[in-house]
C-alpha cells in the first residue's frame, strides 16, 4: 500500500507512514524526530511548493483535475489557518510537511491523498528550504542597501570632515570621516554581491527529484521550476536532495557580513569613549547603567559586534552537520535549518540596528580634527615633499623625517611648528613651502590618487554608489 492510494484515513493518532508500522514511536523517537517547532517558519514555501506541484500533476494528466481543485481549495484553506495563526499544528506530525498533509486529509478527505504522487518530503523540503533562503538573501540585501545608503549620508556630510586614518590604531596619516565610511559602503557592497551570487546559484529547483531516484511519473520539472521563480531543475535527483551548499554558502556570506558590521561597530564603541570622543549616538540609541550614572553605554554596538558569534557559529554548526555525510538524503539533514534561522534573524537585527546608529551618529568634527592633526600625522607627506622637491630617494627622506619628528618630539611641537632652521640642520636644501604639506588639511587634500582621501574624490566615489543603488 502505497501514500498514494492510501490517504490518511484517521489522520489524528497516526503517522502517515503508519502502513508498515505495528508500533507507534517511543515517545524519545518523537522528541529527537520532531521539527515542527523549527521547520513550521516554512509554512508559506511549504503551501508555494504543494500548489506549484499540484497544478503540475493536473496538467500532466497524472491527477485528475477535481481532485487538483479539491486539493487546492485545501491547500487555500490551510494558508487562510496559517497566515490567521489558527492552523492546528502538532507534533506527532513531525515536521510542517505532514503538519500540512495530515490537515488537507482533514479538510477535503480522499483528494489529499493524490497531492504526494510523484514527490518525497527529501525533495520537499529541499524545495522548501532553497525557496526561504532564497528570499533571506534578497531580504539581506534590501537591509544592506538601507545600511549603504545611511553610510552614504554620513560620508556626503562629513567628506571633508578631518579625522586620523590609523594602522596598529596608532595614528598613521590624516583621512576624512567620509572617506572611512566609505570603505564600509565599500565593504557591504560586496557583501550583497556575495548573497546576489549564492542567489544566482542556488536558484534551481529540486522537485521532482522525488525521494531521490526521480519518478516513473511524467512530470513536468521545468513547470514546477518556473512556478516557483527557479532558473531552472536541478540536473541530478541524488545532488536534489541531498546537498545544502546553497545555506552554506549564504551562511558564509552572512558571517563574511557580520564580520564587516563587527568592525564598524567596534569603531563606534571606540569613538564613543571619552578618550576618543570622535562621536556620540543620541539618547535613544544607548543606554545607562544601573549603577554610575554618568555612563552612556553603546549596547546596540556591542550586541552587533557579538551577534557575529551566532551568526558564524551557525556556518561551523552546519558545515559541521554536513560533512561526511553518504548521498542522498539523511535526517542529520534536518538539523540544516535551526542554524541557517538564527544567523539570518541575528543578521536582520545587526543590519537594522546598525543602519539606525549609522543614521544618527553625531560625530565631534573639532576633536576629529584635533587628533588628525596629533601624533606627526603627517610624516609621510614631509617624506613626500623631500621626494619630490629635492630629489632625494624615499628611504633617505624617511630618515630625515624620522629625525625631524624626533627633533620636534624633543622641543614638544607637531611637525607643522618645527622652526625652518631646524629642519635646515636635517637637510639645508628645505624651504619654507615645506609647510604647505604639513597641515592634516594639505595632507588630505593632496591625496587626489583614486581611491585617495581627497574630499573632491570622496565626494566621486559617493556620487557612483548613490548612482548605483538608485
Ligand atoms: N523534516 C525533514 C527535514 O527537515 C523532512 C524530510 C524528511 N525526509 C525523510 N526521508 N525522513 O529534513
Amino acid at each position: 500500500m502505497s501514500d498514494q492510494s492510501t490517504p490518511p484515513k484517521e489522520p489524528t493518532g497516526q503517522s502517515l507512514w503508519g502502513g508498515r508500522f505495528s508500533a507507534k514511536p517511543a515517545e524519545i523517537m518523537q522528541a529527537i524526530n520532531v521539527s515542527i517547532g523549527v521547520d513550521k517558519r516554512l509554512w508559506e514555501q511549504d503551501i508555494a511548493g504543494s500548489r506549484a506541484h499540484c497544478r503540475m500533476l493536473a496538467a500532466q494528466g497524472i491527477i485528475g483535475s477535481a481532485d487538483a481543485e479539491a486539493i487546492l481549495g485545501g491547500l487555500d484553506t490551510i494558508e487562510g489557518e496559517l497566515r490567521d495563526g489558527d492552523f492546528p499544528f502538532r507534533d506527532q506530525y513531525e515536521d510542517i510537511h505532514m503538519n500540512v498533509e495530515a490537515r488537507l486529509a482533514e479538510l477535503i478527505g480522499e483528494p489529499s491523498g493524490r497531492l504526494h504522487t510523484a514527490r518525497s518530503r527529501n525533495d520537499q523540503v529541499a524545495t522548501d528550504f532553497r525557496l526561504w533562503v532564497r528570499d533571506a538573501c534578497d531580504r539581506t540585501v534590501v537591509q544592506i542597501h538601507a545600511l549603504q545608503h545611511a553610510l552614504l549620508d554620513q560620508a556626503e556630510a562629513n567628506a571633508d570632515a578631518l579625522m586620523p586614518g590609523f594602522t596598529h590604531l596608532q595614528p598613521a596619516q590624516p583621512v576624512t570621516l567620509g572617506h572611512h565610511l566609505m570603505a564600509y559602503v565599500e565593504m557591504f557592497g560586496r557583501d550583497a554581491g556575495r548573497f546576489a551570487d549564492a542567489r544566482s546559484r542556488m536558484n534551481e529547483s529540486p522537485l521532482g527529484a522525488a525521494a531521490l531516484a526521480g519518478s516513473p511519473f511524467p512530470i513536468d520539472r521545468e513547470a514546477t521550476a518556473g512556478a516557483l521563480g527557479f532558473d531552472r531543475p536541478m540536473a541530478n535527483s541524488l545532488d536534489a536532495v541531498s546537498d545544502r551548499d546553497f545555506a552554506l554558502e549564504s551562511l558564509a556570506a552572512a558571517s563574511i557580513t557580520a564580520g564587516h558590521l563587527s568592525r564598524l561597530a567596534e569603531e563606534i564603541v571606540v569613538w564613543m569613549t571619552p578618550q576618543f570622543g570622535f562621536a556620540t549616538l543620541p539618547d535613544d540609541l544607548t543606554t545607562g547603567s544601573s549603577i554610575m550614572p554618568q555612563k552612556r553605554n553603546p549596547d546596540a554596538a556591542e550586541l552587533v559586534r557579538a551577534k557575529t558569534g551566532r551568526i558564524t557559529g551557525s556556518l561551523i554548526a552546519l558545515t559541521t552537520v554536513m560533512k561526511g555525510l553518504p548521498l542522498a538524503y539523511s535526517k542529520d539533514m534536518q538539523e540544516d535549518k535551526p542554524p541557517v534561522f538564527e544567523a539570518f534573524d541575528a543578521l536582520d537585527l545587526a543590519l537594522t540596528a546598525m543602519t539606525a546608529m549609522v543614521a544618527a551618529l553625531i560625530p565631534n568634527r573639532e576633536r576629529m580634527a584635533a587628533a588628525a592633526g596629533a601624533g606627526f600625522s603627517t610624516a609621510t607627506d614631509l617624506a613626500d615633499w623631500l621626494v619630490r622637491e629635492l630629489g632625494m630617494p624615499f628611504r633617505r627622506a624617511h630618515h630625515v623625517t624620522g629625525a625631524a619628528v624626533k627633533r620636534a618630539e624633543a622641543l614638544g611641537v607637531g611637525l607643522d611648528q618645527l622652526p625652518l632652521s631646524e629642519l635646515q640642520k636635517l637637510e639645508a636644501g628645505i624651504t619654507d613651502s615645506v609647510y604647505g604639506v604639513l597641515s592634516p588639511e594639505a595632507s588630505v587634500a593632496s591625496r587626489r590618487s583614486f581611491g585617495g582621501t581627497a574630499p573632491d574624490g570622496v565626494r566621486a566615489r559617493i556620487a557612483d554608489w548613490k548612482e548605483r543603488l538608485a
